[in-house]
């Protein structure tokens, strides 16, 4: 077929893998789970494209799929993505709307009712709207483990899911429109846990049964689900889809991940006193082993970091066990269940404290953008998810470099670069734009030595940069 182009349509050819795309942002908060992302993502940029359908909600998920494997996760971390916070979710816990009467409380009683003006209904048009942010106008609304509600609730919901509307019991309406709705369950979920047990390799996946396991656990929850909820529930449900089980590859990622936000609360924290934790291998194959299982998947892992791990470094920094600046060794204790500790100090000159870049963005996604690269680089990382955040940390900690997003939430980032020139006169700093800056901000940024970093770029390039500043800064300090 030949190909001829045409003087007005142009063929925008999407980027191999692009670094910022909501794909990618939210495939590293969420992982092991790459069909749930990719079956939601297209309705949040049908939404954001304005091309979302009328009324009825921009989209609506069925979540299904064994415990701990990521379905309430999916909507935090879609939260973070979208919104900058994970806690930008209308979430209705469907377990305390297990009575009749008790579902009157997501919609407040009828007027006449004794008690109707003291209800505040759970699902107000102000609720949603308040989970929705400068960022994005998209509402997440989380109906969790939905199998737990009384029969009332799916009737209610029925509504909601084909008219986009939910009549209160004060008669005023709520649009759902502007909303993403995810219903999460775990029907079926002991029948998968059986199929999965003789193949949960968290010790040894056999790999090649896998996509068939996929397949076995998909209608188990659509069986299960065929059995609970009416064909015409079913039916106005968008995307349904099967979480799988974690792999051991996956749960060593979001293990991880949980680590290096144990390590930046550390920093944070305790600021000059703050020390680095370093988790061998032996003590996170300990804490997998405590912490993930085939019956809970994730769920318990975050509870064993804080008791295993958490709570004894707390101990030792109460008793001063630990000094500002040294390494604290974790490993598995031979013969004994709990993880053992070993402080090493660093001497001064041997290993000099690593150079600390602070991170501006109220997203984070920068930062986890640019995270093992500029570990690798040596730098340590601190980030801020505003400005004034930033200035405390950059007053607290003292970085080497400074990194801020133009975009920033009621801000201009050239707004918090110059608060934070002014603070901290010697920290060379970094500005990235995705857009081409206003002349007199450029001519501003000029003048005060502001590098400005244009998007798209690669970590690499980012990395290059704050070296270059990062050492002759400190060349000028030496001499
Ligand atoms: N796929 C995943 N990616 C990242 N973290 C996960 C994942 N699955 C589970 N977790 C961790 O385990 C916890 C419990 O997972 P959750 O999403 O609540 O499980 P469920 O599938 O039962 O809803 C989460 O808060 C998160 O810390
Ligand atoms: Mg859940």
């Amino acid at each position: 077929m030949t190909h001829r182009s045409h003087p007005i349509l142009r063929t925008v050819a999407p980027a191999a893998e692009p670094v910022n795309s909501l794909e990618s942002l939210l495939s590293r908060k969420l992982i092991g789970q790459p069909a749930a992302t990719r079956s939601i993502i297209p309705y949040v940029q049908m939404f954001q494209a304005g091309l979302a359908p009328e009324g009825r909600p921009a989209g609506v998920f069925l979540l299904l799929g064994p415990t701990g494997t990521g379905k309430t996760k999916t909507v935090e971390a879609l939260a973070e993505v979208l919104h900058g916070s994970e806690k930008n979710v209308l979430k209705i816990d469907c377990g305390e709307f297990q009575m009749e009467h008790e579902v009157a409380k997501l919609i407040g009683a009828p007027p006449g009712y004794l008690g109707h003006r003291e209800t505040q209904p759970m699902l107000t048009q102000q609720r949603l709207g308040s989970v929705a942010s400068e960022h994005s106008g998209l509402s997440l609304v989380l109906f969790d483990e939905i199998e737990k509600a009384a029969p009332s609730m799916t009737r209610l919901l029925l509504g909601v899911l084909d008219k986009a509307t939910l009549r209160l019991g004060d008669n005023s309406t709520v649009n759902f429109e502007r909303s993403l709705i995810f219903l999460t369950s775990n029907l079926g979920a002991r029948e998968m846990l059986k199929e999965i047990s003789p193949d949960f390799g968290f010790r040894g996946g056999m790999k090649a049964e896998r996509t068939d396991l996929a397949g076995k656990l998909e209608s188990v929850a659509l069986h299960a689900v065929k059995r609970k909820f009416s064909p015409e529930f079913v039916n106005r449900i968008d995307q349904v889809v099967t979480y799988q089980p974690l792999t051991e590859e996956a749960l060593r990622e979001i293990l991880a991940l949980q680590v290096d936000q144990l390590q930046r609360h550390v920093r944070e924290r305790l600021g000059q006193r703050h020390f680095q934790i370093s988790v061998e291998d032996s003590g996170r194959d300990r804490l997998l082993e405590r912490g993930a299982s085939a019956e809970y998947g994730a769920r318990e892992l975050k509870r064993t970091i804080h008791r295993m791990l958490m709570q004894p470094l707390a101990a030792m920094v109460s008793e001063e066990r630990i000094d500002p600046g040294s390494v604290v060794r974790v490993h598995a204790g031979e013969g004994s269940a709990q993880l053992q500790f070993a402080v090493e100090a660093r001497a001064a000159d041997e290993d000099p404290t690593p150079p600390v870049v602070l991170i501006v963005d109220d997203r984070g996604g920068l930062q986890q953008f640019l995270d093992r690269q500029l570990r690798q680089a040596g730098f340590d990382l601190l980030a801020a998810d505003s400005g004034g955040h930033a200035l405390d940390l950059a007053e607290e900690a003292e970085p080497d470099a400074i990194l801020v997003d133009y975009f920033l939430p009621g801000t201009s980032g050239i707004d918090v670069a110059l608060a934070l020139r002014s603070q901290s006169p010697a920290v060379p700093i970094l500005l990235m734009t995705s857009v081409d800056l206003p002349r007199r901000e450029q001519t501003l940024c000029a003048q005060r030595g502001f590098v400005i970093l244009r998007k798209p770029f690669l970590a690499a390039d980012v990395v290059r940069e704050i070296r270059a500043r990062v050492e002759t800064s400190q060349v000028r300090l030496a001499s």
